[in-house]
């Protein structure tokens, strides 16, 4: 029996147990990519790219209760089946809950980049987070992120160039050759209507 406190939300992906890896199939019952959206807030990108892809299965990572239950309802208005959330914390989901090699292209997009220096030991993306990152990823994975904040930007750029083992890819313009299908997250949206420029950043594994 699960131990937990409440029942699923129809389309939320609930773990018998949180102490074994699970792969893409384990989750979608079939063998379709898998894409990880980490910290998928409101679901709006979740959504699109569910609608857009009905080849490939998309996971929403996300801990507040209401954003999971309002993605769950998304989910069931639009009758996507390859669409579910996982009410979960990131890096323990990518560190321990996911399969190794399982994950096609993890997504990573406006994260909080703890702007405060005594805050930047919270900021998600640090070498432990990278190495798990690395482990879940199928060889020819993929990791897209996208923050608004120039330092946080910096930042990691400067812990891939650390770790090594990635190799950063081209993501070119919309309209240009090679663009990708990519809508515009609810925290891109914002930021953007306030004059800011979200920067992007996308790497394989060389
Ligand atoms: C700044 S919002 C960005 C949401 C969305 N990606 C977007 O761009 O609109 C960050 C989201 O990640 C969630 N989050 C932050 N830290 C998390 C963690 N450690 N584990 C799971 N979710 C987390 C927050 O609840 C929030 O919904």
């Amino acid at each position: 029996m699960p131990q937990c406190a409440r029942a699923a939300e129809p389309n939320e992906f609930m773990p018998d147990d949180y102490f074994r890896r699970h792969s893409g199939e384990d989750i979608f019952g079939n063998n379709q990519p898998l894409e990880i959206d980490l910290g998928c807030g409101d679901g709006t990108f979740l959504l699109k790219m569910a609608q857009h892809y009905p080849e490939r299965n998309f996971l929403g990572i996300e801990r507040l209760l209401g954003r999971v239950r309002g993605v769950c309802r998304g989910i069931g208005k639009l009758g996507l089946t390859n669409a579910k959330v996982l009410r979960l914390e990131s890096h323990y989901t990518i560190e321990w809950l996911l399969a190794r090699g399982s994950v096609s292209r993890l997504h990573l997009l406006c994260p909080d980049p703890w702007p405060k220096a005594r805050h930047h030991k919270r900021r998600i993306v640090q070498q432990p987070f990278l190495e798990s990152l690395h482990n879940v990823l199928t060889p020819d994975g993929e990791f897209l992120f996208k923050t608004d904040h120039p330092e946080y930007f910096e930042w990691v750029c400067e812990e891939m160039q650390a770790f090594k083992k990635f190799h950063r890819l081209p993501w070119p313009e919309d309209g240009e050759e090679g663009a990708l299908f990519y809508p515009k997250t609810d925290f891109q949206q914002h930021w953007e209507s306030q004059g800011k420029t979200v920067h992007r950043l996308r790497y394989n594994m060389g």
